[in-house]
């Protein structure tokens, strides 16, 4: 099957959150099953074309976005899977600093930008002749394809056999944006109907995305329910009209990456059969962060988008009320300024207990999974949650509020059975995280019971084996579809 890749970011490329891991590990599974997979991307001024050796095509080529004419080129490199990356280069809308916008604001013209990528990749595809069975698209960035290829391009022989797959990481960010955008993206006002492309009067990439594309899915079978009852901002009926073609997939994680025993960002390697070097990571990291270095302290750290999804309030909130236990915190992240605000404020008043630090920091992120104890994760709302099976890769006991992906990797450790990966709070029925953080620092004082949940940790395996497989069956349904659909509508 030919598959492209179409997504605003991806590891090792350019990563802001998990979208990036997603599309950076999928496609070398999708690969070792004797796809063509290619991944297309925006060339971001960050991506640097000395290290990944970006070679530039022959194409010069154009698409237009509103009355401009926009010039792109295309760039290339070879991944170590052979897997083709292409880059689209266009120096108005991606050479500048950030990927979305700068100190936690979006760009104005990211309306614009994303127009412009979707349609660049449409030229970019006919330009290579590669003839994609499936457009596998990721979030709001991207969901203006699935309505390029029901509207203006379904006459389009190239087109024909393309089928699109639309994946929502998170249905918090959904564009939407003013009606002007169906002349700006060079739709016709013909389709400015409930059942193409309007909402409320506006266009909404994300229910484009949704309502357009041959399959959806998201990526955890809780949050695929989620969205259709009660957590779906607004884009409930939306979902419920697709049913039936809606996929729940689990992200998995890839463990050659994230793994303590090579990994080379940690002072000391360890493995679940040899856990030694934990310990060395521990005092290494209450090192960085100014803290009494002592083995019998409960450590617990995050490393997150600073965004209020992940329950910045209750985290702070639990600084403050358990400054007099014997607990430290480091929490590493970067965005919302008034969340970096109060966690400055935190740590200023409890420096011995509370470390943070404010930027995008991958070497350090890989400290803070391996040197904590336990690590926090009380999201509002988790679409999947890569952070959580990071950690317990690492053998660091998740604390996480029930809800989407949380729900689905994560169960309470019990000591009188001894199952279990992490501990578990349901705000909904107003548990508490404070007093779950302390229930988990009875059983980390109870070094038997911490060791048996340590290696429950490490077991958990939540690999991309399965997962890819799953999205396979997804692309050969839909592709079956659209023969037959193309059976009656082409014949
Ligand atoms: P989300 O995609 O909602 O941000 P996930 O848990 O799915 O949450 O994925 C987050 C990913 O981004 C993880 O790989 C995490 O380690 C990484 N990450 C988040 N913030 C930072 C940061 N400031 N520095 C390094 N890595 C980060
Ligand atoms: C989103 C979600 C996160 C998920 C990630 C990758 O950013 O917030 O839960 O793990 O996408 O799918």
């Amino acid at each position: 099957m030919n598959i492209l890749m179409a997504a605003s970011e991806c590891v090792p490329f350019v990563k802001v959150g998990g979208l990036a891991d997603v599309v950076g590990a999928l496609p070398k599974y999708l690969k070792k099953a004797g796809h063509d997979i290619r991944i297309i991307l925006p060339k971001y001024q960050s991506i640097d074309g000395k290290k990944y050796n970006l070679q530039t095509l022959p194409y010069k080529l154009q698409t237009q976005v509103g009355k401009d004419t926009e010039s792109f080129r295309l760039k290339y490199c070879l991944l170590q899977d052979n897997i083709r990356v292409y880059f689209i280069e266009n120096m108005r809308f991606f050479n500048r600093s950030g990927v979305y916008g700068t100190d936690g604001i979006d760009y104005s013209d990211n309306k614009e930008r994303f127009i412009f990528f979707q349609k660049a990749i449409l030229e970019s595809v006919k330009a290579l002749m590669f003839r994609p069975d499936i457009i596998h698209c990721h979030d709001w960035q991207l969901g203006l394809i699935p309505a390029y290829l029901r509207t203006n391009l379904k006459n389009d022989g190239f087109f024909w056999n393309t089928s699109s797959v639309f994946t929502i990481h998170n249905i918090a960010y959904q564009g939407q944006f003013g009606s002007d955008t169906v002349k700006i993206a060079g739709f016709s006002w013909e389709d400015f109907t409930s059942d193409k492309l309007e909402y409320y009067n506006t266009v909404n990439f994300m229910k484009c995305g949704i309502k357009l594309s041959d399959a959806v899915s998201t990526v955890s079978p809780t949050y695929a329910k989620e969205i259709k009852e009660f957590n779906g901002m607004g884009m409930e009926s939306v979902l419920n009209l697709r049913q039936d073609d809606i996929y729940g997939i689990l992200n998995g994680i890839d463990y050659d990456y994230w793994n303590p025993a090579t990994d080379k960002n940690i002072k000391a390697n360890y493995s679940k059969d040899n856990i030694q070097g934990k310990a060395i990571c521990k005092a290494d990291l209450q090192k960085l962060c100014g803290f009494e270095i002592k083995k019998d302290v409960y450590l617990l750290g995050c490393v997150s988008r600073l965004d209020e999804q992940k329950g910045f309030d209750i985290i702070i909130d639990a600084f403050y009320k358990l400054n007099n236990a014997d607990i430290q915190f480091v929490v590493l992240g970067s965005g919302n300024s008034e969340i970096k605000r109060k966690l400055q404020e935190a740590v200023k008043k409890m420096p011995k207990k509370v470390a943070a630090f404010f930027d995008y920091n991958e070497s350090l992120a890989h400290k803070i999974y391996a040197g904590c104890d336990a690590y926090m994760m009380p999201s509002k709302f988790e679409p999947c949650g890569l952070s959580q099976m990071i950690a317990l890769a690492y053998g660091t006991a998740p604390i996480v509020n029930r809800t989407g992906g949380l729900s689905d990797t994560i169960t309470y450790y019990n000591h009188f059975t001894k199952h279990g990966n992490g501990f578990m709070f349901n705000i909904t029925y107003g548990e508490n995280f404070v007093q779950t953080i302390l229930k988990s620092e009875k059983i980390f004082k109870d070094k038997k019971n911490w060791n048996v949940l340590i290696q429950n940790a490490f077991k958990s395996n939540f690999s991309w084996d399965k997962s890819s497989v799953e999205y396979e069956k997804m692309y050969n349904i839909t592709v079956l579809n659209k023969q037959n659909e193309n059976i009656f509508t082409h014949s």
